[in-house]
């Protein structure tokens, strides 16, 4: 067809769980990464190596990657925030030759000095020299970084974020050799209005095909911002299975746009992704049902009513 090809970039294994206070059987996450793939999506973050004080509930990463099924056609990657967690990657790949459970890592910084000390305990600055460290030492072993800049529009410590601070954090990632910057709205503060202000700013210096949209759901904003992004030239989604999630440093702040909802709403439109509606819909129940908690999809929840 001519419709042009949308990314998406499935965070719900990560994103949408790493908030939960119970930890989840492994079972469970092994599940929910295995139907996600099934039903079609093609980029599926995984979960993360990171410190388990910080996050419990990441802490069997390792174990979820090597049980799930490993689908051809799809990439599997987890986020990682210094040396160490590289390090853990790296001796995983190296005691599953010819067979890598992960295919790429995602590491993380922010656009103010206090998300970024909330979520890993160092500035921007410092932050960034590790993320330096991190990317080199991943690309040296031929593992392919995304890289992920958080509070975008609005902080949830420091207030309305300064979009040239945005847009220098993203180039920097990109120079150090991240393939890919997904841009956070954290809070789920912003509106079309914000979010193009802001990638304005941004694609003063950022190529439009290396940036993605993370769009957290919290003001109902996640699919008018992500079409929004569309519209900027942005080909690459993140969106949570079920609207699952939250990140722990950004109190109050809800899941990611729903993958459902993405979706739907490019049905019949100009754009094309990858997933089967019918089974992420009943993915998402699934899910919630399992975390006993209300399914966020709003389009998930219309669809199953009908
Ligand atoms: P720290 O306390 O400054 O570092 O944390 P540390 O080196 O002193 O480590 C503390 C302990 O953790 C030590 O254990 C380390 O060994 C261990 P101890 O010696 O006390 O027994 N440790 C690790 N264990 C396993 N894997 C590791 C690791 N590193 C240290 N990789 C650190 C610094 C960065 C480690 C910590 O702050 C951290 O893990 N932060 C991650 C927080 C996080 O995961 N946040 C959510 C993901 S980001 C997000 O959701 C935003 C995003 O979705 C975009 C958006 O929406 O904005 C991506
Ligand atoms: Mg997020």
């Amino acid at each position: 067809s001519n419709k042009i090809p949308v990314r998406i970039v499935e965070v719900g294994p990560r994103d949408g769980l790493q908030n939960e206070k119970t930890i989840i059987p492994p079972q469970v996450k092994v599940g929910l990464i295995n139907r996600l793939g099934r039903a079609g999506l093609t980029v599926i973050e995984a979960g993360s190596f990171v410190s388990p004080k910080w996050v419990p509930q990441m802490a069997g990463t390792a174990e979820i990657v090597t049980s799930m099924e490993k689908l051809p056609g799809v990439t599997y990657q987890v986020l990682v925030p210094n040396e160490k967690g590289l390090e853990n990657v790296v001796n995983l790949l190296a005691a599953h030759p010819g067979k890598p459970p992960i295919d790429e890592i995602a590491v993380f910084t922010a656009a103010t000095d206090a998300f970024s000390r909330a979520n890993t305990n160092v500035t921007v600055a410092e932050s960034l020299k590790r993320m330096a460290r991190v990317v080199q030492g991943a690309l040296d072993k031929g593992i392919r970084v995304r890289g992920y800049v958080s509070v975008v529009i609005t902080c949830p410590y420091s207030g309305k974020v300064d979009y040239n601070k945005v847009r220098d954090v993203t180039k920097e990632l990109l120079d150090m050799g991240c393939y890919e910057v997904s841009l956070g709205d954290t809070t789920g503060m912003g509106n079309p209005t914000s979010v193009n202000e802001m990638l304005n700013v941004i694609l003063g210096a950022n190529p439009v095909e290396k940036l993605a949209g993370h769009f957290h759901d919290t003001f109902g904003m996640g699919v008018a911002n992500s079409i929004t992004a569309l519209h900027a030239g942005i080909r690459t989604l993140d969106s949570s299975i079920g609207g699952l999630g939250g990140c722990p440093y950004s109190p109050g702040a809800t899941g990611n746009v729903a993958t459902e909802d993405i979706l739907y709403a490019l049905q019949d439109s100009l754009y094309t992704a990858p997933g089967d509606l019918e089974a992420l819909v009943d993915i998402g129940f699934w899910i919630s049902e399992q975390l006993g908690r209300d399914n966020s999809s709003r389009v998930g929840k219309a669809i199953r009513a009908r």
